[in-house]
Parts: structure tokens; C-alpha cells; sequence
């Protein structure tokens, strides 16, 4: 398994306030791989990054054999990778079918995207069934479902996701969790950003912890759950069990 996504040595700063230390990170072909971390460790700076919103003042972002660091943001979801940002950014007066379609933009291949979209809605049934519906109307598990949805109608090699279970009510967490699963078995490699350790961890096959900018820790998911300092940190401690 080669890397399909691969982070050398960013240093990010916004001002002159420093982000990412030395940053390095690979996302393998087929993978879920979770980057866990506390508030203001520079998660989200992360996925900007990855994304073009936010260029490092130094390090490297190899996508698919080729260095995308400080592309535009276009070229580099036309490279394959798709985004389901932190809450979600949909066009919340838009219906679902319209959101859907607009991440099908950057294609000009009209009976791939007509295939995609049966494909998409077949994965998310809910969302079939809604798709006159405007978007900011439906609940916060469903726009969560309805942005992956929209993320895959790009065809993506990679998804990057940031929080994706945010907010969302207990059945829907297990839903979304399921769904990535699903996305992931189709064989989209995910990208996922958690403060949710456990839960993360329990569907990636590699975590990544992030402190300060810095990596902290890293490992196979299952190490990673039965690792004391993930569960001081992250669990709760020994009262998890
Ligand atoms: N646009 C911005 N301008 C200035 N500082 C920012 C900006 N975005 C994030 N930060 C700061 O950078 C640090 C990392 O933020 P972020 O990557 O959003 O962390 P996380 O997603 O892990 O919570 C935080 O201290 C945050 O306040
Ligand atoms: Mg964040």
C-alpha cells in the first residue's frame, strides 16, 4: 500500500502566530485515517492545508504522485480529493438535488453524474426521498449526509472530512460513522478529523494525534485505542474500562 495523500514538515502560521511544528502525516490508498486532537491544535488547519485555503510557509502535500502544496483550491479538488468541511457549508436555500449537483461542478460528463447521483442516493436513501427539500430545513444529521453525499459526487479518490459527527444526535453519529465505512468499502480513502477519539478510532484503520501543532502520537487505530496516554486523554481514563 503506497501513500495516496502524504504531508512533509508543515510549518503554518496565520500571522506570525505558528500552527503546524514540522508537521508530517500519510494517508494510505484505501484507508480510513483519523487525525484526533483537542481544541485549537490546529486540526481544521490541517484539512486547510490539504485543501489550498490556508498555503504552509514551508513543508510539502503530495496527492497521487504529484505535489499540490499551494495549488488553488479548484485544481486541487479537480485532482481527486472531495471536502466535507467543518459544519457542513451547504447552500442551505437550495434543495438537495441542487447541493448534490454542485458538487458534481468541476465535471462535464453528464451520464457519469446522472450515474453518480443513483449511486450517491442509493448509499443515502434519506436523501432520495428529499430532494425538492431545501436543504437548511432538514435536520443536522441529514446536511451531514447530504455534504458526503455532495463531497462523492465529485468522484473523489480521497474524502477529507472535519468533525463529521459534530453535533449530531447519538443515532445519527452511528449512522454517519457507518456511512463512512461505506464510502470507504466502495473505495474512497478517508481522510477524517475527530475530537470524538473512541469513536474515530473504532472505524479508521490508522490515527494520528495532533498536540500544539505537533504529532504527538501515532499508530494503528486498535494500538491506538488501548493506548493509556489516547485514553488519559481523550477516554477518560481508566473509567472507560
Ligand atoms: N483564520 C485564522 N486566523 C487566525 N488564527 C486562526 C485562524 N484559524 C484558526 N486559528 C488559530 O489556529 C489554531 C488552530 O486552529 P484550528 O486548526 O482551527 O484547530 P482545531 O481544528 O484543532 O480546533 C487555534 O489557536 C486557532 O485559534
Ligand atoms: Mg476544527
Amino acid at each position: 500500500m503506497s501513500a495516496l495523500l502524504e504531508l512533509q514538515g508543515l510549518n503554518s502560521f496565520y500571522g506570525p502566530v505558528q500552527v503546524h511544528f514540522e508537521l508530517s502525516l500519510e494517508v494510505r490508498q484505501g484507508q480510513i485515517v483519523c487525525l484526533l486532537g483537542g481544541n485549537a491544535s490546529g486540526k481544521s488547519t490541517t484539512m486547510k492545508s490539504i485543501l489550498g485555503l490556508q498555503r504552509p510557509r514551508s513543508g510539502s502535500i503530495r496527492f497521487d504522485g504529484a505535489d499540490i502544496t499551494g495549488l488553488p483550491t479548484p485544481r486541487i479538488i479537480r485532482r481527486g480529493i472531495g471536502s466535507v468541511p467543518e459544519a457542513r457549508r451547504l447552500f442551505p436555500a437550495m434543495t438537495v438535488r441542487e447541493n448534490l449537483l454542485m458538487g458534481a461542478y468541476a465535471r462535464s460528463d453528464k451520464p457519469g453524474i446522472a450515474a453518480d447521483e443513483a449511486r450517491v442516493l442509493a448509499l443515502f436513501p434519506r436523501l432520495a426521498e428529499r430532494l425538492a427539500q431545501r436543504a437548511g430545513t432538514m435536520s443536522g444529521g441529514e446536511q451531514q449526509m447530504l455534504a458526503m453525499a455532495r463531497a462523492l459526487m465529485g468522484r473523489p479518490k480521497l474524502i477529507c472530512m472535519d468533525e463529521p459527527t459534530m453535533g449530531l444526535s447519538p443515532l445519527f453519529v452511528d449512522r454517519v460513522l457507518e456511512l463512512i465505512q461505506a464510502i470507504n468499502r466502495e473505495g474512497v480513502t478517508v481522510f477524517m478529523v475527530e475530537q470524538n477519539a473512541s469513536l474515530a478510532l473504532a472505524i479508521a484503520h490508522h490515527g494520528y494525534v495532533l498536540q500544539a501543532g505537533r504529532i504527538a502520537l501515532q499508530g494503528a487505530a486498535g494500538d491506538l485505542l488501548q493506548d493509556h496516554r489516547i485514553r488519559d486523554a481523550y477516554l477518560g481514563g481508566a473509567a472507560t474500562g
